[in-house]
């Protein structure tokens, strides 16, 4: 019979619920799924942070590594939905005093193994460990990070740059997860509104160093120090023949590159739709942008009726202004041909601009009801968002 706990009995679920949670010495959760040939992979294990303790979670997959950190309501919900997988799957529980492992076969069978008693030493996750299972912390990236800025000259992170290196390995963990295990060759990346490049050098030695892939990279900002600084730095890192940098305004200034990966990363205002608009020209068949101030659409916003108490309040608008110019944007995305994920990319403690539009080419574009959908948003609101103009306006719908 079915439960909730998929192929286990309660009273089994419910001792794993327990290790995990209430008793001491649990290490790490492990389930492997196998289906029609792939493999994926969950960990579940405690951390200790210098904010106290969470839990982090390694997915792999078809969609490469994934390691995020969780709270513990959040721990506790993966874990049900671990244990009602309703299909065959393993589950390792490693713990200081044994582990159990326990084999959920494809007719349901539940086979249950216990190690002798053990008497180990609790591992928990330092932030050395964490260090090292960040993308920037899978090759040599001592260089790199010197010469950009973000490690001193010993190669130690700088408390005033450990923001932006957190914000660069969790873009590069969207970037592998998007890409996939097949990197499609020659992979371009353009790079809108690079400012200092750290995300430009950062995904280029990453892609080349870390997933041996053939890579070139370009950076576009219009102001011309961080550009001429950029373009020292990739001589100094012996790659500018493979990552070059061009001063313009993002739109207006024809690149060299034509992206199969658009990235945009905290590109101010209207400088994320120009990069949105720029890769939909190119025909990029990926685009990652994290958008940071959105003021367009601030000043505009005019629901009357029972949205002007929201509109009332400077807060409420300006929060309200952002959510709505990333939905336009997610939206004008699909009507474009791109399925559209909208994710946090970072913690919110390290960035509250932590919203990343995901999209991937692959759709039929101009979809009736994506374009209804989009429209009945904007006249509700009585606006008509940049990026659609940029877009080529009405005409962009038919
Ligand atoms: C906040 S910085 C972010 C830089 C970089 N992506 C990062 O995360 O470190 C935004 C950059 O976008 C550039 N920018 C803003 N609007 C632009 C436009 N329309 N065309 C080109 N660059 C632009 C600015 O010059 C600035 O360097």
């Amino acid at each position: 019979m079915a439960t909730k706990y998929g192929g286990l009995d309660e009273t089994l679920a419910a001792e794993i619920e327990s290790v995990v949670f209430e008793q001491e010495g649990f290490m790490r959760l492990t389930q492997v799924i196998r289906y029609g040939g792939k493999t994926s992979k969950t960990g579940l294990r405690p951390v200790v942070l210098k904010t106290g303790k969470v839990w982090q979670v390694e997915s792999s997959g078809a969609d490469g590594l994934q390691v995020t950190n969780i709270e513990n309501d959040a721990a506790r919900e993966l874990l049900a939905e671990i244990l009602g997988h309703s299909g065959s799957s393993d589950i390792h529980i490693q713990t200081a005093q044994g582990d159990v492992h326990v084999r959920i076969t494809r007719k349901g069978r539940v086979l249950v193994s216990r190690s002798k008693p053990l008497q180990r030493e609790v591992t928990e996750a330092m932030p050395h460990d964490r260090e090292k299972q960040q993308p920037l912390g899978t090759f040599d990236a001592d260089i790199l990070l010197r010469g950009v800025g973000i490690a001193d000259g010993d190669g130690r992170i700088k408390a005033s740059m450990r923001g932006k290196y957190d914000q660069i390995n969790a873009f590069l963990r969207i970037v592998d997860a998007t890409l996939g295990s097949a990197i499609p060759e020659p992979l371009n990346i353009v790079d809108y509104g690079c400012g200092k490049a750290y995300l430009t050098f950062a995904v280029y030695f990453y892609l080349t160093q870390s997933r041996k892939a053939s890579v070139r990279v370009c950076g576009i900002d219009r102001n011309s120090k961080v550009i001429a600084s950029a373009r020292k730095m990739a001589l100094n890192l012996g790659v500018s023949d493979e990552v070059s940098f061009v001063e313009g305004e993002i739109g207006a200034e024809l690149l060299e590159l034509r992206p199969t990966l658009a990235l945009s990363l905290h590109a101010c205002d209207t400088a994320t739709d120009a990069a949105i608009a720029a890769a939909i020209e190119a025909k990029s068949r990926y685009i990652l942008c994290a958008p940071r101030c959105q003021h367009e659409l601030h000043k505009s916003l005019q629901g009357g009726g029972a949205m002007r108490a929201v509109l009332r309040h400077g807060i409420m608008r300006e929060r309200l202004a952002d959510l709505l110019t990333d939905t336009f944007r997610a939206q004008l995305l699909r009507i474009a041909g791109y399925r559209v994920r909208v994710v946090e990319f970072v913690d919110q403690g390290a960035t509250a601009k932590n919203i990343m539009l995901r999209a991937e080419a692959g759709i039929a574009p101009r979809q009736a009801e994506a374009v209804e959908e989009y429209l009945a948003l904007r006249d509700l609101w009585g606006v008509v968002p940049w990026l659609e103009s940029k877009l080529g306006g009405e005409a962009f719908f038919s």
